[in-house]
């Protein structure tokens, strides 16, 4: 089987990885792939999806999975098939659940699937009467993709404001604030589950916790991501439960039921309330870096689950997990990410990394040396047969690694680490 793998981050590194390790898989393609996929894959580089489906014909690929929203929304997915093309992901219509609030939220609203109230809004003035009359907390939120930055969780109303008005009037995220929801804040955990869909059920994967913030303590700007762990036991077999049945589940039905049927990966963004679960927001894709510590703990052929999955016929059977073992995934990051960065930077001490994967996000081969060519630079993922164990050797490999200016959080995996210590 050879196969084309769209994006750049640690997370398409990550899947290139498993697939590497699929007896049916004889090549693999990343477009435009960096540092790390060089190692498994070829690295092509084609922006234009047309181009892309070209190659893909040419070259005779047997599968196509793609990583970033963009293409998604843009509607990479109905060009493939159109060319007769086998590709995991959702169409541009099923994507809508990612690329924009207002749809989401109406969807979420129609079939009484969990999520906060809200109200979206095209008059900035109707939209800061409305946060005036409800008052704070309270979110804003850009309707379309915004990367990761169109979210406003306000404290006071004079916050509230000018997000509507950085959103609407001085359009800071042009079109894509051209609509904004406004939305009750809810209090809890949060957690990432994805599932593997093919269309008409959801396989759901090992629950996960990210970390949007910059600093420890859950501090400063929000990131990509600064690190993962997996499983989180906030997701207890009981949530787990309702996840499925009252989120996963009722949004597959409800997205075939429309017409346009999910395939490829829902990631649910989730907040467990003392009322239970509920949807902060779908993404249609894998998650960054969610996806290097669920990969890893996956114990089926990746390969089999896409193409099974693409085909509209994902058997759950198909789908098994390592027991008895966590990951834990620290992002080494830029100096000065999520602002403004250097690139270029020469990397060393990977050499040494001997315990731990090691994914790339933003590198790239200068000739022969690796240099930093992004936000968020690599992934330390260390695998354990607790959380204990997992954080010391994340940790321990991390100290190997050094670039100029790099930062990562050090607590990561830490409140699943008190939880750990308060049980065993
Ligand atoms: P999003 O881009 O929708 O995932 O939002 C980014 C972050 O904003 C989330 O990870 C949450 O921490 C926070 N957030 C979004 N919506 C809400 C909400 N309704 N209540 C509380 N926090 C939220
Ligand atoms: N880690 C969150 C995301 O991929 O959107």
């Amino acid at each position: 089987m050879k196969v084309l793998i769209i994006g750049n981050g640690g997370r398409e590194h990550a899947i290139a990885w498993k697939l590497a390790q699929s007896p049916q898989v004889s090549k693999i393609y990343c477009s435009p792939g960096n540092g790390g996929t060089a190692a498994v894959a070829e690295n092509i580089s084609f922006q234009n999806i047309h181009v892309l489906a070209e190659f893909a014909i040419n070259h005779g690929i047997d599968l196509t999975v793609v990583g970033p929203e963009a293409y998604l929304a843009d509607g990479i997915v109905d060009v493939f098939r159109e060319a007769g093309l086998c590709v995991y992901g959702p169409t541009k219509a099923a994507a809508r659940l990612e690329s924009s609030k207002a749809f989401s939220k109406a969807f979420m609203k129609k079939y009484n699937i969990p999520t906060a109230h809200y109200e979206s809004f095209t008059d900035a003035e109707a939209a800061k009467a409305y946060i005036r009359q409800v008052g704070t907390p309270i979110v804003v939120k850009a309707d379309g993709l915004a990367a990761g930055k169109g979210v406003v969780v306000a404290f006071d109303v004079e916050t509230a404001l000018k997000a509507v008005d950085d959103m609407m009037t001085a359009k800071i995220f042009g079109e894509s604030g051209a609509t904004v929801v406004i939305e009750e804040y809810l209090e809890g955990e949060e957690a990432s589950l994805l599932a593997f869909c093919d269309g008409k059920i959801g396989v759901p994967m090992l629950p996960a916790q990210d970390h949007k913030r910059i600093g420890d303590g859950d501090t400063g700007p929000n990131t990509g991501g600064m690190g993962t762990y997996a499983p989180t036991s906030a997701v207890t077999p009981a949530v787990m439960e309702r996840i499925v049945n009252e989120i996963l589940n009722p949004t597959l039905k409800a997205m075939a039921a429309e017409g346009t049927p999910f395939v490829g990966t829902l990631f649910l963004g989730l907040m467990l309330t003392s009322s239970g679960p509920k949807v902060i927001e779908y993404n249609v894709r894998f998650g960054d870096p969610e996806t290097q510590v669920v990969l890893p703990l996956l114990d089926s052929d990746l390969a089999q689950i896409f193409k099974d999955a693409a085909n509209g016929c994902l058997d759950p059977k198909t789908v098994r997990w390592k027991q008895d073992q966590v990951a834990v995934c620290v992002v080494l990051a830029s100096g000065g990410y999520p602002g403004a960065y250097q690139t270029g930077i020469p990397i060393y001490g990977l050499d040494a990394v001997d315990s731990s994967l090691i994914f790339h996000a933003g590198t790239k081969l200068a000739g022969q040396e690796l240099v930093t060519a992004g936000g968020r630079v690599l992934n330390i993922v260390h695998i354990g047969e607790n959380i204990e164990a997992a954080i010391e050797g994340a940790y321990a490999d991390v100290k190997k690694v050094h670039f100029e200016g790099m930062v990562y959080r050090k607590d990561i995996a830490r409140r699943e680490l008190n939880r750990y210590l308060k049980t065993s």
